[in-house]
C-alpha cells in the first residue's frame, strides 16, 4: 500500500492538429493528459495548480473514494472551483477498483483536453485473472481542437439561468447575464460569439491524440502500437470523448474484452467493441496474423436523430516487428453502420461479471429504496422564439422531468454544514406522471421540465434500486450513457420499451451482472441497476454525454452516515476552494 505523489499543473500549451496550431488546456503539457499507475489498495496524494484561464476540478472516475467525497471533485457539487492561480490537494484512494480506469475535469467542457488513463494493478502478491500480457498499452479515445470550440456555445446557450418564465432568456442577452455559469463558460460563449458560433469542422475523432490517416496533416502523427507476432498485448481502453459513443475494431484481429470500468468480467471475444463516454475497458488483443500493418479504427455511433452527427474515421496502426514489405495502403476494419443499435445493445448485453472465488460480486437480492426515475430530452420557450431548438425553444434534458440547476456553492459542503437553500432533497421516487414513454407521440405538456437542484437521499447501508427509463420525448430516443459517482454498480437488468414492474423484475441477472459505473440506457428502453449504499457522501449521477449534462440530465445521491465512526464521511479538510 504505497503513497504516491503528482503534481499537476494545468497551463494553456500550444499544439497543432488538422493543420492548425492553437492553445488548448493541458495537464503538464501533456494530450492526453499524464498516466497514473498504481496498485489496488494505493493512495494518490496530487497537487493541481491551476496556471489556465479558467476555473477547474479533478475528478477520478470510477474511484469510489471509500468515505471521501471531498476528494471526488465534480465542480458546485463536491467543491467549488480551483480559480486561475490556486491549487488544491487531492486525495485519491484506491480500494476494490482494478483494472483501467481514467480522470478528467469535471468543470464545464474541459475535460475534453484535461484527462489521462488510471491504470490499477492487481495488489501485490495477487494477478490477473488471465495470463500475463506480453505488455500493455493505452488507447484513450478523444476528438482533437476542443478547447473552446465555437460548437461549446451551441449546446450550451440553450441552457437556462434561471426558472423564471419572465427572466429575459434570449439566447445573446441570458448568457451575458448569466451568473451561475460563472465567468468562465461566459467567456467561452463570448469568444464562440465572436467566431460566429458555428460548429468547427476541421474537428476529428482521435486515439491517443492524433486523428490518423484519414485526416489532412495528420500521416506522420498516426498513433502506432508496436507488436510481436505470437505475443498478447493488454490495451487500456478509455473514451474520454464528449459526445459520442465509438465503435472499435482492428483489421483480422479479435479483441477479448476481460473487464470493464475497474472490474473483471468473464472474458468476451468479439470482432468490434462499444464504448461510451466515460467507459473504459481492458481488452485482449493477441498478435496472430502474418507479420504486417493493421488499421484500429473507431467511428461513432449514433443512436438518436436529428442531432449534428461526425460520421468520420480515426485510424491507429497496429505494426508487427520483424522484415517484411509493408502495404502501400491498409484497409479499414469493419465497423458497424453508425445507427446500428442491434449491434451495441448486443455487445453491452454479453457483458458477464467474472463472479469467481477471487472476483466475487455482491448484488442486493433484496431491495430497500427503489427510484424508478426517466431521463428525457425537453424544451423551454424563448422570447420571440429566438434560441436554436425547435420552433426558436431552447433545448434542455431531465431526470424525471426535472432539468438539473446547478448551485452557486457545493452540495457537499451545503451538507456537511447544513446550510439551507443549496438543494432540495425531494426528487420524487417515481417520475411525475406515468406515459407511454417510448411512444412517438408523447404528450406536450411534458415537454417543458420543472426545475431544480433536487437530489435522492437514502440510508447507510440500505439495498439501492434505480431502473432508469430513456424516453422519446421531442422524439429524440437515444443511448444514453449514465454515470454515478462514488460506487460501482450492478447491471441488473435492460429491456426495450417501458419498464413493467411487474414482469421485467423477472427478468433480472442476480448471478453475475457486470460491475460497472457507467451504464448506456439503450434507446427507448431501460436500465435496472443495484448497489449497496455503503459509501456515505455526495454523489453525483449524470449523463455522460456532455450536452446532455450541461442541459441538465443530472442529479445527486446523498448516502447518509452510518452510527460508527467508520461509516461516516471523513470531516472536511482543512482547506477546501471557497465559492
Ligand atoms: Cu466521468 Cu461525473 O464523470
Ligand atoms: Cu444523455
Amino acid at each position: 500500500e504505497m503513497i504516491h505523489y503528482h503534481d499537476y499543473v494545468l497551463t494553456e500549451t500550444s499544439y497543432t492538429r488538422l493543420c492548425s496550431t492553437k492553445n488548448i488546456l493541458t495537464v503538464n503539457g501533456q494530450f492526453p493528459g499524464p498516466e497514473i499507475h498504481v496498485h489496488k489498495g494505493d493512495t494518490v496524494i496530487l497537487n493541481v495548480t491551476n496556471n489556465g484561464n479558467y476555473n477547474v476540478t479533478l475528478h477520478w472516475h470510477g474511484v469510489k473514494q471509500p468515505r471521501n467525497p471531498w476528494s471526488d471533485g465534480p465542480e458546485y457539487i463536491t467543491q467549488c472551483p480551483i480559480k486561475p492561480g490556486a491549487n488544491f490537494t487531492y486525495e485519491i484512494k484506491f480500494s476494490s477498483e482494478e483494472g483501467t480506469l481514467w480522470w478528467h475535469a469535471h468543470s464545464d467542457w474541459s475535460r475534453a483536453t484535461v484527462h489521462g488513463a488510471i491504470i490499477v494493478y492487481p495488489e501485490n502478491g495477487t494477478s490477473y485473472p488471465f495470463p500475463n500480457p506480453h505488455a500493455e498499452e493505452t488507447i484513450i479515445f478523444g476528438r482533437s481542437n476542443v478547447t473552446k470550440p465555437p460548437s461549446i456555445f451551441r449546446f450550451v446557450s440553450t441552457i437556462p439561468i434561471s426558472d423564471d418564465p419572465n427572466h429575459s432568456i434570449d439566447s445573446s442577452s441570458y448568457v451575458l447575464e448569466g451568473s451561475w455559469y460563472k465567468g468562465d463558460v461566459m467567456e467561452i460563449i463570448e469568444e464562440a460569439l465572436e467566431k460566429g458560433g458555428e460548429p468547427n469542422l476541421s474537428d476529428a475523432f482521435t486515439i491517443n491524440g492524433q486523428p490518423g490517416d484519414l485526416y489532412d496533416c495528420s500521416k506522420p502523427g498516426t498513433f502506432r502500437m508496436l507488436v510481436e507476432y505470437g505475443k498478447t498485448y493488454l490495451l487500456r481502453m478509455v473514451n474520454a470523448g464528449m459526445n459520442e459513443e465509438l465503435f472499435f475494431s482492428v483489421a483480422q484481429h479479435q479483441l477479448t474484452v476481460v473487464g470493464t470500468d475497474g472490474a473483471y468480467i468473464k472474458p468476451l471475444t468479439v470482432d468490434y467493441l462499444m464504448i461510451t463516454p466515460g467507459q473504459t475497458m481492458d481488452v485482449l488483443l493477441e498478435a496472430n496474423q502474418s507479420s504486417s500493418h493493421y488499421y484500429m479504427a473507431a467511428r461513432a455511433y449514433s443512436s438518436g436523430t436529428g442531432v449534428p452527427f461526425d460520421n468520420t474515421t480515426t485510424t491507429a496502426i497496429l505494426q508487427y516487428s520483424g522484415n517484411y514489405t509493408v502495404p502501400s495502403s491498409l484497409s479499414l476494419p469493419y465497423l458497424p453502420s453508425y445507427n446500428d443499435t442491434a449491434a451495441a445493445t448486443n455487445f453491452t448485453r454479453g457483458l458477464r461479471s467474472l463472479a469467481s472465488e477471487d472476483h466475487p460480486i455482491a448484488v442486493p437480492k433484496t431491495v430497500d429504496t427503489r427510484v424508478y426515475t426517466t431521463i428525457s430530452m425537453n424544451t423551454y420557450p424563448c422570447a420571440n422564439n429566438s434560441c436554436d431548438g425547435p420552433n426558436g425553444s431552447r433545448v434542455l434534458a431531465s431526470m424525471s422531468n426535472i432539468s438539473f440547476v446547478t448551485p452557486s456553492i457545493d452540495i457537499l459542503g451545503a451538507y456537511y454544514n447544513q446550510i439551507s437553500g443549496v438543494y432540495d432533497t425531494d426528487f420524487p421516487n417515481e417520475p411525475p406522471y406515468f406515459f407511454n414513454f417510448t411512444a412517438d407521440e408523447i404528450s406536450s405538456d411534458l415537454l417543458t421540465p420543472t426545475f431544480g437542484t433536487k437530489v435522492i437521499v437514502v440510508e447507510y447501508n440500505s439495498s439501492v434500486e434505480i431502473v432508469i427509463q430513456g424516453t422519446n420525448l421531442l422524439s429524440t430516443a437515444e443511448n444514453h450513457p449514465m454515470h454515478l459517482h462514488g460506487y460501482n454498480f450492478y447491471l441488473v437488468g435492460s429491456g426495450f420499451g417501458n419498464f413493467n414492474n411487474v414482469t421485467d423484475p423477472n427478468g433480472y441477472n442476480l448471478v453475475d451482472p457486470p460491475e460497472v459505473n457507467t451504464v448506456g440506457i439503450p434507446k427507448n428502453g431501460w436500465t435496472a441497476i443495484r448497489f449497496l449504499a455503503d459509501n456515505p457522501g455526495v454523489w453525483f449521477m449524470h449523463c455522460h454525454l456532455e450536452r446532455h449534462a450541461s442541459w441538465g440530465m443530472e442529479t445527486a445521491i446523498i448516502v447518509k452516515n452510518g452510527p460508527t465512526n467508520e461509516t461516516r464521511m471523513l470531516p472536511k479538510p482543512g482547506y477546501m476552494p471557497p465559492c
